[in-house]
């Protein structure tokens, strides 16, 4: 199976629904519906008094997973991004889960679409935009940005060490002509590096574009931060992240929240009340088993992080 493949099937599922889908009655949020491979799991294992929520920031992945889920009564869905999840009328109104799940990164459905712009393996416009009606493209970015910002966001969401010679490529290049297709990206980055290094500085490339065009990382804070607001007393949230970058931001999280006590030891009593607000479910994160690995290489990088609210 190629790794093109691999992105239809969902990932770690059983360790998935065993570490937060603790209440058949209960009320769960899929964040990240996507093609609603690990929704419909879900679905089949809760009562008919459970109900389940399913959202994502792309209409198509709404579109997809709606008509994959609609026999199920106690499913809806809602075209948002999680960051904005509280502007929803259910939310608004008090509804509050014993499960939310977070699978993060792009679905089959974006990689396999060329015209979404996401894959270096196919030709299609730079665009990269989870949600439609987002203003920032892959096209203003690699187009518009200084070459220091693009050098910027190529270390710190790409981590390549080649970030300063292909933003200094990209620059040269645009001065010819726009920059239109990630076929011409493609080019430009294999022409920047080592041939033995190039897919992976290709993948690195896209994925920086990808997280600064989606604001990633700052969806991913202030997500983690709302779920407090909309988890019911030991309900839990279980994040599947697939690189450092966002696992480093779900891990500190956990760790913040889970930390009683912040006085220095030598204070005789504690003056900054802090007590922790969530128990860490996960010591370590859970990692995909060698099987799942061989059948889905995608699962190699995940890494499963699970919290319960206090
Ligand atoms: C890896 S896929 C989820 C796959 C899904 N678990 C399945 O089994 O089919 C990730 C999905 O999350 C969505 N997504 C990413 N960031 C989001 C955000 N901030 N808010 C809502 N959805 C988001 C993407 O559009 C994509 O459809």
């Amino acid at each position: 199976m190629t790794d093109r493949d691999c992105y239809h099937i969902p990932v770690m599922l059983k360790e998935t629904l065993d570490s937060f889908l603790i209440d058949k009655d209960g009320d769960y949020l899929d964040c990240t519906l996507g093609g609603g491979g690990h929704a419909k799991a879900i679905l089949e294992i809760i009562s008919e008094k459970g109900t389940l929520l399913g959202i994502d920031r792309d209409e198509e992945a709404i579109d997809q997973a709606s008509s994959l889920l609609n026999s199920y009564k106690n499913f809806s869905a809602a075209n948002i991004s999680f960051a904005n999840i509280m502007k929803l009328d259910n939310i608004v109104f008090g509804l509050k889960f014993d499960g939310i799940l977070m699978d993060l990164g792009v679905s089959s459905h974006q990689i396999d679409e060329p015209r979404r712009g996401f894959s270096y393996l196919s030709s299609g416009k730079l665009d990269m935009r989870m949600n439609k009606n987002d203003e920032l493209d892959a096209y203003t970015v690699v187009n518009n940005y200084t070459e220091e910002k693009l050098k910027e966001i190529f270390y710190k969401y790409g981590e390549e060490k080649k970030a300063r010679y292909i933003a200094l490529n990209i620059c040269k290049a645009r001065e010819e002509n726009p920059i239109r297709t990630t076929k011409e990206l493609s080019e430009i980055i294999e022409r920047s590096v080592p041939y033995k290094n190039r897919i992976k500085s290709l993948s690195r490339i896209f994925q920086a574009i990808r997280i600064e065009v989606n604001n990633e990382l700052g969806e991913i804070e202030e997500f983690l931060k709302i779920s407090l607001k909309i988890l019911k007393k030991k309900g839990r949230v279980a994040v599947m992240s697939y690189h450092s970058l966002e696992d480093r931001i779900v891990k500190k999280f956990i760790n913040d929240m889970a930390e009683g006590c912040i006085c220095p030891k030598d204070f005789p009593q504690c003056i900054c009340n802090k007590v922790p607000i969530v128990k860490k479910i996960t010591k370590k994160p859970i990692i995909a088993s060698d099987e799942e690995i061989k059948i889905n290489p995608r699962a190699r990088s995940t890494k499963l992080r699970v919290f319960e609210l206090i």
